[in-house]
């Protein structure tokens, strides 16, 4: 792309990748960003586009092998080397154990998870090696996981389990890779006020979520940190009594 630093951004459309990835864009930062809505995409591209940051955008199913690659072969094409790799794309799907349907389970997982592991096992090299260009800062990981990963909630089994999943996946990075500069950190936060909690909105006012702009400075916050610090996770919630809830 071009001699600033590359970040990759799952998700980036729209809600908290798309924080991430404007304030990496006004950082910065180049970015290759994916979704699935060529439109939503679109205007995004051209919004981030606005700060000067060059935006590649590849229209992709991460819940498809064949896109997660094509994806890829983006990346290993037009970068020599990666500095960030946000994985922010992320579905959730609610309901009692006894309901959520196996082929529910089986997407989460292929979004949440086995995306998130195809695109670190094929995208290693190249951070890697903007590890070794930047060896005060290294390479950073930054997965969006959730606070259900972390501590229980009704009805969530099947998400939480994904995203526990997530941070399992990023916990185990950090003792195989950290020490040769790239770190992984997972965040998980409670209820953020984007399109995914519209579900909520009746039960919880989305005036008391955590915002996006709160998850994108703690994002930006990792981005800064020296290759000697290693935060493998940060547990965002809401104020109030029941601490460690959604
Ligand atoms: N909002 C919360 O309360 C909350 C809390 C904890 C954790 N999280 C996690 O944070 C991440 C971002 O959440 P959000 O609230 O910002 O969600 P969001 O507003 O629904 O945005 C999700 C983003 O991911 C993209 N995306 C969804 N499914 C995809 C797929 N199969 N392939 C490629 N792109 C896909 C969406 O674009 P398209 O729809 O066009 O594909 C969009 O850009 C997720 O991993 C989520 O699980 C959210």
């Amino acid at each position: 792309m071009t001699d600033r630093p590359t970040a990759l951004v799952t998700g980036a459309s729209r809600g908290i990748g798309f924080a991430i990835a404007t304030r990496l864009a006004e950082a910065g930062y180049d970015l290759i960003m994916c979704a699935r809505r060529a439109e939503t995409m679109a205007e995004a591209e051209r919004r981030l586009s606005a700060t000067g940051a060059r935006v590649h955008a590849v229209q992709a199913d991460l819940a498809v092998e064949e896109d997660v690659r094509r994806l890829i072969g983006v990346c290993q094409e037009k970068c020599d080397q990666l500095d960030v790799l946000v994985l922010g794309a992320g579905i959730g799907t609610g309901g009692p154990i006894e309901e959520v349907p196996l082929r529910h389970f089986d997407k989460l997982f292929a979004v949440n998870v086995r995306a998130p592991y195809t695109l670190v096992q094929a995208l290693l090299p190249l951070l890697r090696k903007g590890a070794a260009a930047n060896p005060r800062q290294g390479a950073k990981i930054i997965a969006l996981a959730s606070i259900t990963g972390v501590y229980p909630g009704p009805e969530l089994a099947a998400y939480g389990a994904s995203k526990a999943a997530l941070g399992a996946l990023c916990r185990s990075l950090n003792a195989e890779v950290s020490a040769s500069g790239v770190s992984a950190t997972v965040i998980s936060p409670g209820f953020v006020d984007t399109d995914m909690t519209q579900w909520v909105r009746d039960e919880v006012d989305p005036a008391g979520m955590i915002t996006t702009a709160d998850i994108a400075e703690l994002a930006m916050t990792v981005t800064r940190l020296s290759v000697n610090a290693v935060v493998p996770e940060m547990v965002v919630t809401r104020p109030g009594g029941q601490l460690h809830r959604a």
